[in-house]
């Protein structure tokens, strides 16, 4: 049993210099829980609705003034001085309370930071670590999930030179988180020296800090990302294995898939996904269709599984009513888990369980804006991920998930 004494919330900066929330909890025997949130940029047309201020005049229209306000008025009036008997309790009085479809009239950002400080809250309460509340809260033994690294970028995370997304490294067969991270950074660094005698420049990275250099097509990101693995002395399929988020309604306009200067149509890109699977030790492909492409879906999910994972985030937004579709069609194999998508633990929780009960992967995923706050790291174990997605092994808003699992495999004495 948790009486909130009080809420409230301030607007500060995330990782790409944008406004984002940091609230605080307190309950009344003086436990206490503050959370801060992560930001997409590629986002799916399904999300709850993040509140924006848009006064023009401040942040280019992405303030987040009214939401903390939101927090620190409405919100704190309607719960300060409530008794919330689980999480659940607390996520459906804010989620009546706000009473729209898509979380939009407190703002889906609002909602979710009192969500995630009152979890902290209680695990202060009960003197637990947060990842153990996560996992009371879901029902699940944690573990420790194997993390997809970034490599490379392109589309939205970066300048567009590439279409797709992100390539990202995985290690199938480490033992130890802090194995990975040693290998990673060798390959990350291989990669580094590269583009550098290839392009003759330092390169920029892209928001979660992968590298984006001017390739000249999506091929090339993968044939790149295998030489830098083997320039580093790994051997590619067997010791790293490539993920790729295609975030394909992103390059998909006017009835086609706009990929490295051709148009594709769906059953086009469905080919063009199984050439690059046979040809490339990818493991995962994300968002490899358009988010509304519900039947092209199926076709992918027929054509990859079993090789792949088909994994889902602008087609599920982690909405238990899409993710049931999903189900029912066939179109997907794993979920990517936002819990901003969704906005409430509980509800995240339940997408959680509906993967679950259909046999899914679960990704846990950061957002391409994001801040120093590692409460992904302790769901992502709580909740027992079978991977977690945060970006590169640079940008400190990124290391401090990486860190916190490396904090958790060592004292919690965690394993994959
Ligand atoms: P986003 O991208 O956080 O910019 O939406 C992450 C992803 O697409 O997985
Ligand atoms: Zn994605």
């Amino acid at each position: 049993m948790s009486r909130i004494k009080s809420v409230s919330a301030i607007e500060i900066l995330d990782s790409r210099g944008r406004p984002t929330l940091l609230a605080n909890c307190e309950l009344s025997d003086g436990s206490f829980g503050r959370a801060s949130l992560p930001s997409g940029a590629s986002t799916g047309s399904a999300e709850a609705h993040e509140l924006r201020d848009r006064d023009p005049a401040r942040y280019a229209g992405l303030g987040c003034l009214k939401a903390a306000e939101n927090v620190s008025q409405e919100i704190n009036r309607a719960i300060a001085g409530g008794v919330f008997a689980s999480q659940q309790a607390l996520d459906r009085c804010l989620v009546d309370l706000d009473g729209s479809d898509k979380k939009s009239r407190l703002g889906a950002n609002a909602i979710l930071s009192v969500s995630l400080a009152f979890a902290r809250a209680q695990a202060a309460q009960r003197g637990v670590a947060l990842y153990r509340q996560f996992a009371d809260i879901a029902g699940t033994v944690p573990r420790l999930p194997r993390p997809m690294i970034n490599l490379y970028s392109g589309g939205l995370h970066a300048g567009g030179q590439v279409a797709i997304q992100d390539v990202q490294v995985v290690l199938p067969g480490a033992i130890t988180m802090s194995e990975t991270l040693a290998v990673v950074s060798d390959v990350f660094r291989s990669a580094g020296t590269r583009l550098l005698k290839k392009y003759g420049m330092r390169l920029l990275t892209a928001d979660e800090g992968g590298l984006a250099p001017p390739f000249a097509s999506s091929r090339e990101m993968f044939v790149e990302a295998v030489r830098a693995i083997e320039a580093a002395g790994y051997a590619p399929s067997d010791d790293v294995v490539l993920t790729v988020d295609v975030a394909a309604s992103h390059f998909y306009k006017d009835g086609a898939y706009h990929l490295d200067g051709e148009r594709l149509d769906s059953a086009g890109m469905v080919d063009r996904i199984d050439e690059w699977r046979r040809d490339f030790p990818i493991v995962s492909i994300e968002d490899g269709l358009d988010e509304a492409d519900w039947a092209g879906w199926s076709t992918l999910h027929q054509r990859l599984r079993g090789h792949v994972m088909v994994l889902g985030d602008d087609l599920l937004c982690t909405n238990p009513a899409r993710i049931r579709r999903a189900i029912a069609e066939k179109a997907a194999d794993s979920l990517l888990l936002k819990v901003n998508q969704i906005a409430t633990l509980s509800e995240a929780a339940e997408a959680l369980r509906l993967a679950r009960a259909a046999g899914w992967h679960v990704v846990l995923s950061a957002r391409s804006g994001e801040t120093e706050d590692d409460w992904l790291a302790d769901l992502a174990v709580g909740w027992a991920g079978d991977y977690i997605k945060v970006g590169s092994i640079t940008q400190s808003e990124r290391l401090a998930k990486y860190n916190r699992l490396l904090e958790l495999e060592h004292y919690a004495r965690l394993t994959f």
